[in-house]
């Protein structure tokens, strides 16, 4: 089965669209930067489209893609004031014969690639549906992120608990990350939940290299969570101009 298939109807509950509330501020500060009034963005690796709403907000129509159908169903479910489009669609190899003022990658998307080639894929199909002169925004885990990340187990309004541990590898620097969760659903049904993810860190060279590959000539990291150095951070942010 895909990944997020059991979490996508409980992933907003759950805690997941608490990351949305942190990266906005990152966007936010970025569409007040540019001189520019961009229409269109395209969400790569979308899941259940909650950014989509706060880009409405700002006078962007979205369209998303992730490679999850139950993701995406979720997606489609909910209302949005601008027009919104989702597909389902590997981020490594799709092409909506479209470009868009701005695409953008988050919440660690891009940490579930499994090689440097897959990556270099993902940031290719990214160009291609940039304008350009247009903008890739993405986040993303970096070693010391992956590896010190807590697992944790919480429990909130009698609705459900939930927890997730992981095992980080350091020779394929990859985290394995287990998540269970019981849930009760709207019928009043409790419901348990496992996933298994796999996320890996890629190393700056490599990201600067593929970017600049992809066609990405200008591209500024920042540390997403606090003023960190960059080689300090645990997850970068990135603005890239094509
Ligand atoms: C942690 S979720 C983030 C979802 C959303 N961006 C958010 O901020 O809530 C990671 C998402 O990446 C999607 N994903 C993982 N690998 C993908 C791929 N190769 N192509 C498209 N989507 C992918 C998953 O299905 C999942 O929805």
């Amino acid at each position: 089965m895909t990944a997020y298939s059991q979490l996508a109807p409980y992933y907003d509950i759950l805690g997941w669209a608490d990351f949305t509330s942190r990266l906005w501020p990152h966007i936010s500060k970025f569409l007040n930067l540019i001189d520019t009034k961009p229409s269109s963005f395209l969400d790569i690796a979308c899941g259940t489209g909650i950014l989509a709403h706060l880009l409405n907000e700002r006078g962007l129509s979205v369209t998303g893609i992730d490679q999850s159908s139950r993701m995406i169903a979720v997606a489609k479910s909910k209302s949005f004031t601008l027009p919104t489009k989702f597909h389902v669609a590997d981020m490594r190899d799709f092409d909506l014969r479209e470009t868009f003022h701005i695409t953008g990658c988050f919440y660690d998307a891009l940490n579930h690639l499994s090689s440097d080639s897959d990556l270099q894929q993902a940031f290719d199909c990214a160009s291609l549906h940039t304008n350009d002169g247009g903008y890739y925004l993405f986040d993303i885990l970096t070693e010391r992120g992956l590896r010190e990340w807590e697992p944790y187990f919480y429990m909130e309004r009698n609705r459900y608990i939930v927890s997730q541990r992981g095992k980080y590898d350091s020779r394929t620097k990859t985290r394995t990350i287990r998540i269970e969760a019981f849930v009760r659903d709207s019928r009043g049904e409790t419901e348990f939940i496992e996933e298994l993810l796999v996320e890996r860190t890629f190393s700056m060279a490599f990201i600067q290299k593929a970017l600049a590959h992809a066609g990405f000539s200008r591209i500024a990291f920042s540390s997403f969570e606090n003023d960190d150095s960059i080689d300090n951070a645990s997850r970068l942010f990135a603005i890239c101009r094509k």
